[in-house]
């Protein structure tokens, strides 16, 4: 029986009574398409919906492989979109039926999603989340063995040599011939190094109906496990490539993007990762030479030839791909340098530069250059000048700056190339300048700078192109062969002659000769040809730079110029955050993870992205002033310009800082310690606290942070308590928070601040109980990471007379939230009547440059200076103190504190009528521009409204474009610390923005 003998209505009618024996389900059933075996949707009537097959008996051993697959897979890797199988009544996996003939039936749930060939929403992510998928999927199937994978398998490419005998039956000799080479090359190339890799069980079929698209165009589900064959595990990849890369503009990328899907979840080897394209050609020739036998079997199979057109296509283009570039680009992708001698050849022109002859004008010792922008987005466009008129320009440029030549820039990304042979895909142009470019009159000879002999000359001969082209050949002391090019150059040296350090070996040429450029050299290094020798490529592509760019490594290293001439070529989000992941440290997230920011530019409360987008920055305190307030960049660059270093020299801008900074405190907080960051000044308070103490504890707030160095990870329970951390240490005591929300004493409760600084005394009796004693109190003067939390009436009063009774000192923290920020005083801690004992400042100090201050009295600086000497190498330097200076004028000169008390207030104000129509705003505090709104589901069990915050934040920024974060022990305080430059206006369109976007957490 057939799947179209099935539609009807007796054989509907047989499977409904399958169904109902077998599983107890009813429901509709709809005919899918199947090669052997019968396939059928069951849609039952509960909702829930299977796929019923009805297993041909062909080989007990292949379907029975099938079901223990599915078995494994469900006990070991529950979480991966494969069906899983129901049992039937009996509680078997399957069952042996009556079907005009035996079968075996099994019900898999249904998997949801369309097929990859006719999913209308697939993208380059599809790509990869498929790479992802087949990467988990061959984690687990490393550990599942089966017989029925042990087979001599003709559709298992590892086997390829197999089909050499088969080639004849393919119809058409460029067919046939291509087929051979590529199978021949498998055979004496690929084999042997594909025996080395790693061998598994793989599912070896990953094709166009084989896999599913989710609505979001993620892979949703693989299908079919019944071509399994133990394998070389790269093969996987290899097999899914032929099908993923169909029709895409890119098909190297398209590989490159699935390989490095698997590589991020299950690593490539280097040799996996360099097989990959190879395997790839040969799934194609193996499928031919399969398709070319079935049709000589089976004529009329029409079907197969359709789908071999697709086959021939694919495998066209792919033969038009350079080879060695193709596998450099893969490389790249599983995380292999994608030129591995790059990295050598650039280690030897370093370490012998300082012994190379100049390229051009070698007599003159430290030519001057004179740049040129010649990038898309320069002010004066290139692209389309008349030569004429852009030789002119060049000319008078390079007089007028009295230059020995003209530079254009390595990296740069340039509209001036025209013509076809620029265009490297259907969809890349090559665009990225690959060498340097020296400008000066034709004739200008060309020197070797080093010694080298000609390896290739070519002369193109077509407009826009290099016109005549030298490769000189040399080698590293390690026998790495590389080039140096020289494009638009003459010469009459013949190949293989030996070339001179410092000969004038070539010329620059003239227009006519030249592809009709004006008179230049283009220099060039080149560490891997990619076989087209003098026909290489002085342009890269944008989107393949970090392979380009180990191609042809920047020539600066060579040239020895006076000024930079190379550009940081810009990369779009989607790599940015793949080299970050692969280059930096992945303990740092990135803000808006799903959808980050690529910001190049602010100004005031705004930021700009690569877009041009501004965005309202709710967020950063550390630019107090503003993002790149005009005072504080002009006050770097002077004191840049003039000096900058350590502070064991005398500086009057030094003295004159520490005398502004400590003039903004009572006494006796008299004597500054300038240091790097709010984590070095709070380190430097605890030596301070130990050596005028002699006492080692220190009490800290639950919650809190104050840095990131192992002292601060001990005294901040925000890390020690959280996630990775190691718990509270022996020597730090934890006080309760003093949360007037939801704490222990809350709001209306006049008394609340005595008693929770009752808890630090707690703290103290704790540690005297062990014969021990404070030596610091750490406290910010409103809580940040605690929530956004103003401290009750006499807190931080009755704590200090606690801590200060017995023998310790107490700190204020004023890296988040000092200078002004809190509006009615300078420092949060004010806020509060209380003189410290230590001050620590950061953050807004020096408006985003790295700079931090302690200030503390004479005599607690006087017990520190034991003799040990406390030296900083940067801190307090001049451009430091110059840039604090800036900022504390422009605090004063544009009444910044009085500003965040007015739009402080304003934004609480708005807040709270906010809160008489959205019940979910549980709480609104703050002072000044330090501001939380708390969300909560319900006023009276404070239940954290912490998703509904996330979605806030999320919305606040995709509609609003106003940047905003969560704060707090239960992530439902919306956190508020604006530049200070946050304006009324900006306020109000918070404000609206806000309550656009509540109403909307309430529809919902
Ligand atoms: C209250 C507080 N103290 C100290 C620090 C540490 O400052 P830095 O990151 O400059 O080391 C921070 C940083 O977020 C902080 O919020």
């Amino acid at each position: 029986m057939t799947t179209s003998e099935i539609k009807n209505v007796q054989g509907i009618a047989a499977i409904e009574a399958l169904l109902a024996a077998e599983y107890g389900i009813a429901g509709k059933i709809l005919a899918l398409p199947g090669e052997h075996d019968l396939n059928f949707r069951i849609q039952a009537s509960d909702g829930r919906a299977f796929l019923l097959k009805l297993h041909a008996l062909g080989a007990p051993e292949e379907l029975d492989m099938q079901i223990a697959v599915l078995d494994h897979l469900a006990r070991e890797a529950t979480e991966l979109p494969v069906a899983k199988a129901l049992p039937s009544r009996s509680g078997a996996s399957f069952t042996r039926v009556e079907f005009n003939g035996e079968r075996v039936a099994r019900l898999l749930t249904w998997l949801p999603g369309e097929t990859w060939a006719r999913a209308a929403n697939r993208s380059s992510n599809s790509v990869e989340t498929l790479g992802a998928l087949l990467g988990k999927l061959d984690r687990s199937l490393a550990g599942f063995s089966h017989p029925g994978t042990r087979r001599e398998y003709a559709w298992d490419i590892a086997r390829a040599e197999m089909h050499l005998a088969n080639v004849d039956l393919i119809e058409g000799m460029e067919k046939r011939r291509a087929v051979r080479a590529i199978l021949e090359h498998f055979v004496s190339t690929v084999l042997p190094r594909l025996k080395a890799c790693p061998r598994q069980v793989i599912h070896n079929d990953a094709n166009d109906y084989n896999v599913l698209v989710g609505a979001d165009g993620c892979v949703s589900g693989l299908l079919d496990f019944g071509d399994m064959v133990e394998s070389n595990r790269v093969v996987e990849v290899a097999v899914a490539s032929a099908y993923a890369l169909i029709g895409s503009p890119d098909p190297i990328g398209a590989i490159a993007r699935l390989a490095g899907g698997y590589h991020g979840v299950n690593p490539l080897g280097e040799t996996e990762a360099e097989l990959i394209f190879d395997l790839v050609r040969t799934r194609y020739a193996v499928s031919m030479c399969m398709a070319a036998r079935q049709i000589r079997d089976n004529p009329e199979n029409t079907y197969l030839l359709v789908s071999q057109e697709d086959v021939w296509r694919e495998l066209r283009r792919l033969e038009q791909e350079n080879r060695p570039f193709a596998i450099a680009r893969l490389r790249d992708a599983c995380g292999f340098a994608p030129i591995p001698k790059a990295a050598r050849v650039v280690r030897w022109l370093e370490s012998n530069a300082h012994d190379f002859s100049g390229v051009i004008k070698p007599r003159i010792a430290r030519p001057k250059p004179a740049v040129f922008d010649f990038s898309a987005n320069s002010s004066g466009t290139w692209a389309g000048l008349d030569k004429d008129v852009a030789q002119a320009r060049i000319e008078a440029h390079i007089h007028a700056e009295g230059a020995d030549f003209g530079l254009g820039l390595y990296g740069e990304d340039r509209a001036v190339y025209k013509g076809d042979a620029y265009q490297a895909t259907a969809s890349l142009r090559r665009t990225i300048h690959l060498g340097i470019d020296l400008f000066a009159p034709a004739n200008e000879p060309v020197h070797a700078p080093f010694a080298g002999k000609v390896a290739f000359y070519h002369d193109d001969a077509v407009p826009y192109g290099f016109g005549p082209t030298i490769l000189l050949e040399h080698r590293t002391g390690e026998g790495d062969a590389f080039w140096t090019l020289y494009g638009h150059s003459a010469s009459r040296l013949s190949i293989g002659q030996p070339v001179a350090r410092g000969e004038a070996f070539a010329a620059m040429g003239n227009r006519a000769e030249n592809g009709g450029w004006v008179p230049h050299l283009h220099f060039q290094i080149v560490t891997d040809h990619l076989g087209l020798e003098g026909r290489m490529h002085g342009v890269g592509v944008k989107e393949q730079w970090q392979v380009w760019r180990e191609i042809s490594p920047d020539p600066s290293v060579v040239l020895g110029l006076s000024v930079p001439a190379s550009v940081i070529v810009e990369r779009d989000k989607a790599f940015l955050v793949r080299e970050r992941q692969r280059r930096i440290g992945r303990s740092l997230s990135i803000a808006y993870g799903s959808a980050p920011l690529k910001i190049v530019a602010g100004e005031g409360a705004y930021l700009i992205d690569d877009e041009g987008t501004r965005w309202l920055d709710m967020v950063n305190n550390v630019c107090h002033v503003g993002h790149c307030h005009p005072r504080v960049v002009k006050a770097a660059q002077m004191q840049i310009a003039r000096l900058n270093t350590n502070s064991r020299y005398l500086h009057d801008s030094l003295v004159e800082y520490s005398r502004r900074l400590a003039a903004l405190f009572p006494d006796p907080l008299n004597v500054c310690f300038f240091v790097n960051s709010g984590s070095e000044a709070n380190d430097l308070a605890i030596r301070l606290a130990r050596a005028y103490t002699g006492n080692r504890d220190v009490i800290t707030v639950d919650h809190a942070y104050h840095g990131h160095l192992t002292s601060l990870i001990d005294v901040s329970p925000y890390k020690f308590a959280g996630k990775g951390g190691e718990g509270r240490p022996a020597h730090v005591r934890v006080a309760e928070i003093p949360d007037l929300y939801r704490g222990r004493y809350r709001y209306g409760d006049t008394d609340a601040g005595r008693k929770y600084a009752e808890d630090v005394k707690r703290q103290i009796d704790a540690l005297a109980a062990e014969g021990r004693k404070p030596a610091l109190f750490f406290s910010e003067g409103i809580l940040g990471t605690g929530g956004q939390l103003v401290l009750p009436e006499g807190y931080l009063r009755g704590a200090y007379a606690h801590v200060r009774a017995a023998g310790g000192l107490c700190l204020a923290d004023e890296v988040q939230v000092g200078f002004g920020r809190v509006g009615s005083h300078m420092w949060a801690h004010e806020t509060q009547g209380v003189v410290p004992d230590i001050v620590t400042m950061g953050k807004p100090i020096g408006n985003g440059h790295p700079m931090a201050a302690v200030v503390t009295t004479e005599a607690i600086a006087a017990a520190f200076a034991n003799g040990m000497e406390y030296f900083n190498t940067f801190g307090g330097n001049p451009v430091s103190a110059e840039i604090g200076l800036a900022v504390l004028d422009i605090i004063r000169d544009e009444r910044l504190m009085h500003h965040c008390a007015v739009v402080g207030n304003r934004l609480m104000d708005g807040a709270r009528e906010l809160a008489s129509r959205h019940t979910i705003i549980g709480d609104v505090r703050g002072y000044g521009l330090f501001n939380g709104i708390e969300l909560v589901r319900d006023r009276d069990t404070l239940e954290p409204a912490a998703a509904e915050l996330d979605f806030v934040i999320t919305e606040m920024k995709e509609r609003h474009r106003i940047l905003l974060s969560s704060e707090g022990p239960q992530h439902n305080v919306l956190k508020i610390k604006p530049p200070a430059p946050f304006s009324a206006d900006d306020c109000d369109r918070f404000l609206e923005a806000l309550d656009a976007v509540l109403a909307q957490v309430k529809a919902a």
